[in-house]
């Protein structure tokens, strides 16, 4: 059977309209317990990257609005916030796993990253939000990555420069042992 392009492509268009009747439910319940930010950077990074699909403060894109795209986003924003709540904090939180899930750049999902640009952490801004998310949910822990301290910085006592650390002294020569016996 010949397939005429007219009819096909009307009833295509029948469908996806009809597929628009399935209205996933796109609410922002109220927030019910946020965390005790360690600061306003980790909140700002967290909402940036994580704040979509793990909170009540979900910004719907327009694409939210056309079926099929619709029943993917509402599906992943259900299933983030069982995982995790940041709108509504109960104890359960891993912050191990958040870090794992940061560090190794599944989260945010690659097709969230996709098509948001501010989603996109630097390196620099995922260090940030590790150290926050730490402070924030379990300040007695380790540093999961030690922070470079001096970056770049040529130090007394580096052999760059030659000079002796501070508050050490080259000891004179024949100096050693001044005191016979010590
Ligand atoms: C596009 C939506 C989306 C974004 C953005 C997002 N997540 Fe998720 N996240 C999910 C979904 C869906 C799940 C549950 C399914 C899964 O584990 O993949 C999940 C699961 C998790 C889990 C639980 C994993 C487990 O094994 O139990 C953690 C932790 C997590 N996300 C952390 C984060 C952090 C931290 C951010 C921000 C840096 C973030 N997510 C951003 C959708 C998202």
């Amino acid at each position: 059977m010949k397939i005429r392009p007219l009819p096909a492509l009307a009833i295509a268009a029948g469908l996806a309209l009809a597929a628009q009747a399935f209205r996933p439910d796109r609410t922002n319940p109220a927030v019910v317990a946020e965390p005790s930010w360690d600061s306003p950077r980790t909140r700002a990074l967290a909402q940036r990257a994580c704040f979509d699909c793990h909170s009540h403060e979900t910004i719907w894109p327009w694409y939210s609005n056309l079926a099929p795209a619709s029943w993917l986003v509402a599906h992943h924003v259900e299933e983030g916030r069982e995982h995790l709540n940041f709108s509504a904090i109960d104890g359960s939180e891993n912050v191990r796993k958040m870090i794992k899930e940061i560090r190794s750049h599944d989260m945010p999902t690659p097709d969230y990253r996709l098509m948001h640009a501010s989603a996109r952490l630097t390196e620099a801004e995922r260090d940030s939000l590790v150290a926050g998310l730490e402070r924030t949910f379990a300040p007695h822990l380790e540093p999961a990555t030690p922070v470079e301290e001096h970056g770049d910085l040529v130090l007394p006592g580096s052999p760059a420069t030659g000079i002796p650390p501070q508050g050490v002294t080259r000891p004179l020569a024949g100096a050693e042992n001044p005191v016979p016996g010590l």
